[in-house]
Order: structure tokens, then sequence, then C-alpha cells
């Protein structure tokens, strides 16, 4: 087997917050017990809400953010082993980032060309003749006119800024492009232009990809494995083709069940109550307090992980059996929750808004919220009490 270019082993990130009265616990889990491999040439898409740990998870694969437990390899070094001038150069030049938004992640006294030569200038990448003559290669490699190259980048249009990041994630010909929401923040109309750029150069330049994004769609269409996220622990890693019938676990049915397919129509699995807080998360199962298939081992015991011979990986104590459909899943979830939740199942039918606290998932991921578990939460959406955070973590202080 091929060396990854990039591995997690058992990764978390613990922020430290300095008040308590925010969180109740003082401590965010934003990434727990992450363990993944990327292999050369692999597009990886990363799913979930939003606060489940994906920028977090996105920003240790670069080496901006240090696990506060575990270990991050770039083609097989530990790069958290390494002094701070050595893992700048070997995650610089082997892993390239795309940010969401490329108005605030690119710098805006610096020219186009000025950007884009940065990281070549920053690991003094052969002569000044071979930087300038680079940039003019990944300018016209993106689609940027020569013109741009004196420009500054709030003179440029959304679009053209995020070609910018693009080239300068590419300066070093990586081999792994993390791409952490690269087309959410710009206009509906250039968004199919940003991601057919990507897919193109990924196809001519073989690169490996971590496609990380809301439009679960997308995801599925352009990877070839996608990974689930749940309050900041990965819950499955699925062969995208087969998705979303081959999901084992109840989450993926869910997202994906919020989203219409090109053969399936919307037909959401509800869901009862709140996202928990990554501040406070459940015991067992992060999903327990929401999933219809909950059972008290759930709250019992965090599910180790099942991997099957395909590589297929699930953490469920009760998984979906594959090949189920999803309409079949709909209305088994629709059963269940009624005969718990009956009364919101009806204030959703007469009001259209679930009374606020039956959701299909997508909703939530609209909305870009986050909510602790708290009184209002539903009676039997939470059937066990909340963790004390887990010993294992080791945290840093955020001020
Ligand atoms: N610097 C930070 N300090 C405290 N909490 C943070 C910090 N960065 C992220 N978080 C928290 O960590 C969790 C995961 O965040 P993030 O990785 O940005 O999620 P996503 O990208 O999936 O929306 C969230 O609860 C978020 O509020
Ligand atoms: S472990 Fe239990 S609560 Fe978690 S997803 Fe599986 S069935 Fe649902
Ligand atoms: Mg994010």
């Amino acid at each position: 087997m091929t060396e990854p270019i990039l591995t997690l082993e058992d990764v978390h990130v613990v922020h430290r917050l300095r008040s308590k009265r925010a969180t109740g616990s003082g401590n965010v889990y934003a990434l727990t017990g992450a363990d993944l491999s990327i292999q050369p040439g692999e597009t990886v898409g990363v799913v979930g809400e939003s606060g489940c740990g994906k920028s977090t998870m996105a920003k240790v694969m670069v080496g901006l953010q240090k696990p506060t437990q575990g270990t991050v390899r770039v083609v097989g070094e530990d790069i958290w082993s390494l002094g701070e001038r050595d893992r700048r150069r070997k995650v610089g030049t082997k892993v390239g980032m795309i940010f969401q938004d490329p108005s605030a992640s690119l710098n805006r006294r610096m020219s186009v060309r000025e950007i884009i030569r940065d990281p070549l200038d920053v690991h003094r990448a052969g002569t000044a003749r071979d930087r300038a003559a680079r940039v003019d290669e990944l300018m016209e490699l993106v689609g940027l006119p020569r013109s741009a190259a004196g420009v500054l980048p709030g003179q440029l249009s959304g679009g053209q800024r995020q070609r910018v990041s693009i080239a300068r994630a590419l300066a070093f010909e990586p081999a792994l492009v993390i791409a952490d929401e690269p087309t959410s923040a710009l206009d509906v109309s250039v968004r199919a232009q940003i991601l057919n750029l990507l897919l193109e150069l990924r196809e001519r330049l073989g690169v490996a990809m971590v496609f990380v994004s809301h439009d679960i769609q997308t995801v599925k269409r352009v990877s070839d494995r996608v990974v689930t996220m749940y309050l900041g622990r990965i819950v499955e890693v699925s062969l995208a083709q087969e998705l979303p019938v081959s999901a084992e676990h109840p989450y993926t049915r869910a997202l994906f069940s919020a989203t219409p397919g090109l053969l399936d129509p919307i037909d959401p699995i509800p869901l009862v109550g709140p996202v928990p807080s990554a501040a406070n998360p459940p015991s067992g199962c992060p999903f327990r307090t929401r999933c219809w298939k909950a059972t008290d081992i759930c709250a019992e015991q965090m599910p180790e992980p099942s991997i099957a011979a395909d590589g297929h990986l699930v953490r469920c104590h009760h998984p979906v059996p594959a090949g189920t459909s999803q309409a079949q899943l709909a209305a088994t979830a629709r059963t269940v929750i009624e005969a718990r939740h009956g009364d919101l199942l009806a204030d959703a039918d007469s009001s259209g808004d679930g009374g606020g606290q039956l959701a299909a998932v997508g909703a939530a991921i609209a909305l870009d919220e986050e909510v602790e578990i708290g009184p209002d939460a539903p009676a039997g959406a939470s059937t066990g009490s909340l963790n004390e955070p887990p010993a294992d973590h080791h945290s840093q202080e955020t001020p």
C-alpha cells in the first residue's frame, strides 16, 4: 500500500476558555479522537452541521492548529515533532489550503503577484526569476489575466480572489489541497466556475483533496470517500459512490435526507431536539440525544469503530442495514418519533416549523447555530446524564 500523504492518529483539539460562564465546563471539544488517512490522488469529502469540527480538522491538517493530543503525519513525518521552520517547510510544500472567505484570507495590502509569490519567497524557492515565472504560470493555470498581477485583492471580484487563493495554494505543486467551504462565501453565479476550476486542476495535477462543504450532494459527486462528523467526532467514513443507501450511520442518512439528490426527492428524517454544545457533549454516542434509534447503551458507551473490508467505517451501536432505502428509513423514524413525541409531530404538521424542537438536519445546517441542551429539550430527547469533560482530553487556553 502506498504511503498516505497525511495521517491523523487519535487527534483531539480542546479549547480551554477563560470564561466558564459561556460554556459551563470551560472546555470546547472541537475535535475528539480523529483517525484518518489521505491517500495520494484521492478526494475525501467532509460533511456535518456547523460547529461539528470540520474547519478545526482542516486546520489541523495544514498545521495551523496544534492538536492538544494525538499525532499528525505528513508523508510519514510527525509534524509537531519538528521545529517550527522545518514544520512550515514540510507542510507548506506538501499541503495547500483554500479557505472559505478569500476576502479574509488574502492580505489586503499585497498585490496579487506578491500574494501568489509569498510562499515561494518564504521558503526561498529558486531564484527571483524562477519565482516570477512560477507566478505567471500559476496565474495562467487558475485563469487570472496577467493584468491582474499588480492589483490589490480589494479590486478583484470574489471569484477572482478565490482564484488567487487557489494559485497560492498550488505554488509548490502540493500533493494535497485542503479546501474548506471553498465556494460558500461566493456569489451563487460564480460558485460552479470555482468548483469546476478546482476539479479540473485536481485532474490535471493529480492532487489529492480534502473537500469540506455543507453541500453534501456536491461532496458526494466529487469525492471518493465521505467523512461524516458530528460534535467533533468522525462517526462514519463511507465510499461516496453508493451514498446514501450504503451509509449505516443514522446521522449520515439524516443529512442526506435533508437535501434532494438526482434520483431522490426530499424526504427528511425528522430529528428531535437541538444540536448539543461542543462544550458539553452528551455521554456515550454524541448523536444519541437526537437519534431515533438510540437505546440505553448509546448513552453509556461511545461505539467502537467497525471497519469493513472495503474500508467503510461506522461508529454506531445500531447501524442502519446497508441498502435500506431513504424513504423506508424516514417512515420508520417518523413512526418511532411519533410514538415518543406525538405532540411535536402534530405541532410540526400544523405550524410547519416543528414548534422549534423538531427539525430536519438541514435546518440546523442553514441556521449555522449551536444550542446547549437545556431544560427546554423535549422530554425523552435526552436519555442519560451529560458527560463531564472526558479525562483523556488535553486542552489549550484560548482567549
Ligand atoms: N478558537 C476557538 N476557541 C473556542 N472554540 C472554538 C474555536 N474554534 C472553534 N471553536 C469551536 O469548536 C467547534 C468546532 O468548530 P469548527 O471546527 O469551526 O466547526 P465547523 O467548521 O464544522 O463549523 C465549535 O463548537 C466552535 O465554536
Ligand atoms: S450509537 Fe445509538 S445513538 Fe448513536 S447513532 Fe447509533 S443508534 Fe444512534
Ligand atoms: Mg467551518
